[in-house]
């Protein structure tokens, strides 16, 4: 790459943040040493380009522009949270699927009750059934890292599933499932009111956007729910065992920073994010 100018010097600066948080990730993950292929290296190469031919390399299908509410302006004690509670109220009461009569606890979501990001994961496993909240087991851990990663932490944003119930077994929801559960999901966007949509696997971009491509195409790529921005990326337990994986994933976050006019905070800043 040849530097010319101080957007050069600018881009490059990026570049060698996002990568370093990148690294500082996988030390994180407890991976010591990461193998660095010649397309990995092309990738960091193509970080440095520009952002609007980052932008159309990505396919990317035009979104609104974002309204960008400060997560942390907003009380607890609004009339979303009051909504909020009572969408899980309704939840807890639901016995419009069998899943009903396995269930230990109802997980509608957790999270702040105005949040610029909305993370939607499949379904509650063995943990979240038992503490009745999203994301709390192993992929959960991975989850808070890559938010705490994008400079967030978990009250900053929401998390929810499309089913508000284990399956038992952890077994995949089915599309019967996903559609008696979609009208609580429903509700919670649209009190949530999100700027953006971060979609985590196949059952969620199934189940939200009502498609049947495959995560890995999907991915990476702007797509649109009621006027909301939305980002389809990995689902985090396909990240614990796919490496490569999570260095797309954290491309697509920084997509959706980017859309919400944030950066990754330097290295140092995160840890104290809970
Ligand atoms: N996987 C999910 O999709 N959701 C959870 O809450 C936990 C694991």
């Amino acid at each position: 790459m040849m530097i010319n100018d101080k957007n050069d010097v600018d881009r490059l600066q990026a570049v060698w943040r996002d990568f370093r948080a990148y690294l500082e990730y996988e030390r994180d993950e407890g991976h010591a040493r990461i193998i660095v292929m010649d397309t990995t290296r092309q990738r960091v190469e193509s970080w440095a380009a520009p952002p609007q031919s980052r932008a159309s390399s990505a396919k990317a299908v035009t979104a609104p522009p974002v309204s960008s509410v400060a997560a942390s302006s907003i009380s607890p004690e609004t009339s979303e949270a009051s909504t909020l509670g009572e969408i899980a109220r309704d939840i807890a009461a639901c016995t419009r699927c069998d899943l009903a009569r396995t269930r230990t606890n109802t997980v509608p979501g957790h999270g702040h009750p105005r949040p610029q990001l909305l993370f939607i994961g499949e379904a509650p496993g063995e943990e979240e059934d038992r503490q009745g909240l999203p994301f709390v087991g192993r992929s959960g851990a991975l989850l808070t890292r890559m938010i705490k990663r994008m400079g967030l932490s978990r009250d900053e944003v929401f998390i929810a599933n499309i089913l508000k119930c284990r399956p038992p077994g952890n077994r995949t929801p089915t599309s019967a499932e996903r559609e008696t559960c979609r009208p609580f999901l429903e509700r919670q966007i649209a009190t949530l009111s999100p700027a953006v949509i971060v979609i985590l696997g196949a059952t969620a971009l199934h189940g939200l956007l009502q498609v049947e491509t495959a995560i890995s195409q999907s991915r990476g790529v702007w797509h649109e729910y009621r006027g909301i921005p939305v980002m389809p990326t990995y689902h985090p337990s396909y990240l614990l065992r796919n490496l490569k994986a999570r260095f797309d994933t954290w491309d697509d976050m920084l997509q959706v920073l980017d859309r919400i006019g944030r950066r990754p905070p330097p290295i140092d800043d995160h840890k104290g994010k809970s």
